[in-house]
């Protein structure tokens, strides 16, 4: 049995890949600085900035596999310095370790705040839906932690080449199972609210992913990952906006910098294209707001 260490197994994104990674019948570890009731993991509880105990750690488990999505998990979550060290600190701790010990293959999360959308002196799409050619123009510790982990972790594939399959991925704002029944997303709001009021999503461009959707995206990664070339990224998003009505009408007004570039979207695309994702991986987001959010509404 495949022995999976994720970092970061108790949040918002890691209890649904652990559940994915443990359905997938792997035998999986968390380790994140608290515990989560009823994870179907073998659960540590440590820093993972303790150097000794991160050691300690990778020496005991030896994983064949590693998710790495412990982080500082959103822009001003921290002081800037401190969420770039942190952020930066964790991937580089985390790879360095799996490196130690042989394992062939590791997937860190980045972000879709890469590319720079939300910047206070304004900002524009080069085209859309955006992809991985699209270039990136962080602006703050967050995003500019999450490109460098982009980057630590392509530099790495080049230099230890066939040795381990790596690679990063930028999960769209993740929703997992209890926000589609109304507990608070990550920035507070409910959905419901954020379908209400689109300004609150149209800063994130109108993204999401379901957190079950994104556990499949790990699984078929670490399936796959001799089909991804060594080092890269890839966007997971849901194929659809989360927003009300058309997707032009809602960027035009919420997002005029990117209208032009949005004439090129269907009424429901997503601003957010994952079709490398799922060329590759032969993955495919199965859930929207617009099945998962009616169910509830209809109890
Ligand atoms: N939630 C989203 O919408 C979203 C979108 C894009 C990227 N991401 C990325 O996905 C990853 C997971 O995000 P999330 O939303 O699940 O965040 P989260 O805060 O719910 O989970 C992160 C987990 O990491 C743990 N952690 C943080 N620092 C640690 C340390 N020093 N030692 C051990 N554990 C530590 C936390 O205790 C937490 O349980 C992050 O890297 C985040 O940047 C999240």
């Amino acid at each position: 049995m495949t022995r999976t260490l994720v970092t970061g197994g108790a949040g918002r994104l890691g209890r649904s890949v652990v559940a994915a990674l443990a359905a997938s019948g792997r035998e999986v570890v968390s380790v994140d600085r608290v515990a989560a009731e009823g994870l179907p993991a073998q659960q540590f509880e440590l820093d993972l900035l303790d150097d000794a105990a991160r050691h300690e750690l990778f020496t005991r488990v030896a994983p064949e596999e590693v998710v790495h999505l412990a982080a500082i998990p959103a822009p001003f979550a921290a002081p800037d310095d401190e969420l770039y060290a942190v952020n930066t600190g964790l991937a580089s701790g985390v790879l360095g370790d799996a490196l130690r010990v042989g394992t062939r293959a590791l997937l860190a999360a980045s972000s879709p705040t890469v590319i720079g959308y939300g910047a206070p002196e304004g900002w524009a799409p080069a085209y859309l839906p955006l992809d991985e050619a699209h270039p990136v123009a962080p602006w703050n510790a967050y995003s500019r932690s999450k490109v460098a982990v982009e980057e630590l972790v392509r530099e790495t594939a080049e230099r230890e080449g066939a040795r381990i399959r790596l690679g990063t991925f930028r999960p769209c704002y993740v929703i997992a199972p209890e926000e589609w029944a109304g507990a608070p997303t990550q920035q507070g709001h409910t959905l419901l609210e954020r379908l209400a009021q689109p300004e609150l999503s149209a800063v994130a461009l109108f993204n999401y992913l379901d957190a079950r959707d994104a556990g499949a995206f790990v699984v078929a990664w670490l399936d796959h990952a001799d089909a991804v070339p060594n080092g890269a990224v890839l966007f997971a998003g849901a194929r659809d906006a989360l927003v009300r009505g058309p997707v032009r009408e809602a960027v035009a007004a919420h997002l005029p910098s990117a209208a032009d570039a949005a004439e090129a979207l269907g009424e429901r695309d997503a601003l957010f294209s994952s079709a490398r994702a799922e060329e590759l991986l032969g993955w495919r987001p199965t859930r929207s707001w617009r099945t998962e959010l009616v169910e509830v509404e209809g109890e």
